[in-house]
């Protein structure tokens, strides 16, 4: 069967983009650096990008191009025996996991989108979003019920990516000339409003001025690693199933800075939209920002909210504000949360020779129901436990072993050839260092230093039964659940016997 193919080369760049730039850009990134040192962030997050992010998404693009298949059978075919098939499997297994948390925070924004033709948090954004929303319950082990409108936002969410990946690329192809750019739009609006607002000159400060301390802290250059990674969805698999759609002549190295640079100017514009937004909720409220919520849930779902419900202008302006923010992160997010479908689907049609159609619904509904635990009246914990660890463990063991096998193992230097091969940008030698040397190294250090952290104290103060079923528990499930598919029999086992 002929392989599908994007419907040009820019629509490939727009897909890749479109799944790179996600929720990880309009709320990890603005807190990280917040966090981490203000402008002096940039430091560690630029080198991260150089000697690691960079590396490993044009490593990515040119297997995906170079097999013409999914993870699975793209490694199977690099190591020449089926079992390199779990270096593929594995990213798959871990994506799962996390597109079934990754929609359940566009179910909360669906949620959201309604909430807002009323500002129905205007008496209070924190009780609000935990106690009417959520409805959260006091800790991991109360589950409480279903929650029926997040629920509902879930169905939504999940029929939302069906349709734009059901005829596979073709579909996407059409969805991301719209789900790339009217976020941007958006987030470029709500910048504009941001900065022309009382208080934001001191939101951009904190931002922005630098912490030049923080360098020496070694946690700052993890938390910066660990940034590129989410936010460039590498090693998650997707990036090489969205290149084996490419034609064997497609400029890999070309198309990978287009993508990785575009990735971070969209992080450090949608930082002055929040920290703008920050500064005038502090201006008008007196709360200083270093006791708001600047990262991850509640500076989308509490603080922003807060801030939406202050703008002035009359209700009407504050109910446009908040529908532009919630439909970015919605556009925003929808786009990341199908290439992770996509890259699943890929794999499995590869190896089992499937429908595509049908294997788009099937791995569909197990999302819906592998996420029902997050829709939940103890979702959040569970989502933040999950979320922390196979973001810790998974993501960076993976690296290191796509390093191994790709530096060491089939060679570092045959792959720059082939893609150097077709580019009019050429990599030198330095890619090869940073593959075989640098990239591993600086992902080892990582791995040691959360490990460190996680047995040291109790993540987030969670009772250890909790992180070990959430936490130890599904990074264990994903390793198993590789091994299966990769003793499995494909296509070409049942060809072969
Ligand atoms: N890169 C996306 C973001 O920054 O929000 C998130 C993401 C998408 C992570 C796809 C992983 C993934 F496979």
């Amino acid at each position: 069967m002929k392989r599908e193919r994007w419907g040009s080369k820019s629509i490939f760049i727009l897909a890749a983009i479109g799944s790179a730039v996600g929720l990880g850009n309009a709320w990890r990134f603005p807190g990280q650096a917040y966090a981490n040192g203000g402008g002096a962030f940039f430091i560690p997050y630029f080198v991260a990008l150089l000697t690691a992010g960079l590396p490993l998404l044009i490593m990515e693009l040119a297997i995906g191009k170079k097999y013409q298949s999914g993870a699975p059978t793209a490694f199977r075919k690099m190591g020449k025996k089926k079992g390199f098939e779990w270096i593929g499997w594995w990213p798959l297994a871990t994506s799962f996991v996390i597109v079934s948390y990754y929609a359940i925070i566009m179910a909360w924004t669906f949620n959201y989108l309604w909430h807002s033709l009323s500002m129905a948090w205007s008496s209070g954004s924190e009780d609000f979003f935990y106690g009417e929303v959520l409805q959260l319950t006091e800790s991991p082990g109360v589950l409480g019920g279903f929650n029926v409108p997040i629920l509902i936002g879930l169905v939504l969410t999940w029929i939302f990516v069906w349709y734009c990946i059901r005829n596979g690329v073709q579909s996407v192809g059409k969805i991301v000339k719209w789900t790339v750019p009217v976020p941007i739009a958006l987030l470029v609006i709500l910048g504009i409003r941001a900065l022309t607002l009382p208080g934001a000159m001191e939101g951009i400060n904190y931002y922005l001025s630098p912490n030049w301390s923080k360098l020496l802290d070694i946690n700052v250059w993890a938390a910066a690693y660990g940034q590129i990674f989410f936010s460039l969805s590498v090693l998650f698999g997707i990036m090489i199933a969205y290149s084996s759609f490419l034609p064997e002549d497609a400029d890999v190295p070309a198309n990978g800075i287009i993508i990785a640079f575009s990735n971070s100017i969209i992080s450090f514009i949608a930082g002055f939209a929040v920290f703008g937004t920050l500064g005038f909720l502090q201006h008008s409220t007196g709360i200083l920002i270093e006791d708001m919520t600047v990262a991850g849930p509640g500076l989308a779902f509490v603080t922003y909210p807060a801030a939406m419900a202050e703008l002035p202008g009359g209700i009407w302006v504050q109910v446009i504000f908040s529908l532009t923010f919630f439909l970015m992160l919605l556009t925003l997010g929808i786009d990341s949360a199908f290439s992770i479908v996509e890259g699943i689907v890929t794999g499995l049609v590869d190896k089992f020779g499937w429908n595509k159609r049908k294997t788009v619904t099937a791995v569909c509904i197990a999302g819906l129901a592998g996420g029902l635990i997050f829709a939940t009246n103890a979702g959040l914990y569970w989502l933040d436990i999950v979320d922390h660890w196979v973001n810790d463990y998974n993501l960076i063991i993976i690296g290191i072993v796509e390093c191994i096998v790709v530096g060491w193992i089939y060679g570092a230097n045959k792959l720059r050839d082939y893609f150097n091969s077709t580019s009019n940008v050429k990599f030198g030698k330095w890619w090869e260092i940073m593959i075989k040397y640098v990239t591993p190294l600086s992902l080892l250090v990582i791995n040691v230093l959360y490990l460190v952290d996680n047995l040291k104290e109790a993540y987030d103060g969670y009772d250890m039964q909790y992180l070990i079923i959430g936490g130890w528990g599904v990074v264990l499930v994903t390793i198993i659940v590789g091994f299966i598919f990769t003793v499995l029999k494909g296509k070409e086992d049942t060809q072969a016997s």
